[in-house]
């Protein structure tokens, strides 16, 4: 089990998340919504340790979490990844088994086997030896979900994996999610309202610094938690959806 307790970040002195407690069991897909600014991504880097906290305990199995982060594939949202980066899609995902290697065990056969295997699943065996920065957003995205295959992590951190990619790669993500899942593993995936996808899902958690709510999609989609989200921008929102089904006229 994940255990997050009272986690807070601030940086320097503005808040972007304010005590943040919840708990994720094994085979569960969490989604994490809110909007733009409402400290996802803070949220996530913080349970890893990748930022400072101001007060908080992240646990995966009674222990400190930053001391088993082997245990952790973290897929970071785009616009925080160095496209330029001259490295091959084949060598990103062989990265992940770092952790896996030990001194007599050098670029052992199993992590080929393990990389190769990840790189199929995903459909990009193909492009291996391109550089990432010359795949497509949707590709690169598969390329990530490869790595956080082949480390053979038991907790599972997306960042926004579905912006920029088509409905097929949307559909592979959910397909290895779902595989993830069965496997008894955690998944905590940043995303927005998420409406069409929204039965992926086990469990939401809406934030907007702090925890608004933490439940099914019913218990968490309402318009008392959208207003405490989203404030007076949820109305604009209702308006455009309900056009939209309306036959694709434009709002008023
Ligand atoms: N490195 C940083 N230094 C200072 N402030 C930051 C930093 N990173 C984020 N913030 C601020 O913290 C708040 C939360 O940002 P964060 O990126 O966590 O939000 P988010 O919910 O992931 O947003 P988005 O949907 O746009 O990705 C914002 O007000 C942002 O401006
Ligand atoms: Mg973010």
């Amino acid at each position: 089990m994940l255990e997050v307790q009272h986690l807070a970040v601030n940086y320097r002195g503005v808040v972007a998340v304010e005590d943040i407690s919840f708990c994720l069991d094994p085979g569960e897909i969490v989604g994490i919504i809110g909007p733009n600014g409402a400290g996802k991504s803070s949220l996530i880097k913080a349970i890893l340790g990748l930022i400072p906290i101001e007060r908080g305990i992240v646990k995966f199995r009674s222990r400190a979490l930053s001391r088993q982060l082997g245990e952790v594939a973290y897929i970071p949202q785009r616009t925080q990844i160095d496209w330029d980066y001259p490295i091959t899609v084949q060598n990103v995902v062989m990265m992940a088994r770092i952790r896996h290697r030990s001194l007599f065990n050098a670029s052992s056969n199993q992590s080929k086997r393990i990389v190769q295997e990840a790189l199929k699943r995903v459909a990009i065996w193909e492009l291996r030896d391109r550089p990432i920065g010359e795949l497509s957003g949707g590709q690169q995205q598969r390329v990530f979900l490869a790595q956080a295959l082949a480390q053979e992590a038991e907790l599972f951190l997306f960042d926004e994996p579905f912006v920029g990619v088509d409905k097929k790669t949307e559909a592979m993500l959910f397909e290895v999610f779902d595989e993830l899942k069965s496997s008894g593993k955690i998944l905590l995936v940043v995303g927005h309202e998420l409406r069409e996808t929204a039965r992926e899902y086990d469990r939401f958690l809406l934030i907007n610094k702090k925890l608004i709510a933490n439940g099914s999609h019913s218990e968490v989609i309402t318009p008392k938690n959208l207003q405490a989200a989203y404030g007076d921008n949820v109305i604009f929102l209702n308006r455009i959806s309900r056009s939209s089904m309306e036959g694709g006229q434009c709002p008023p």
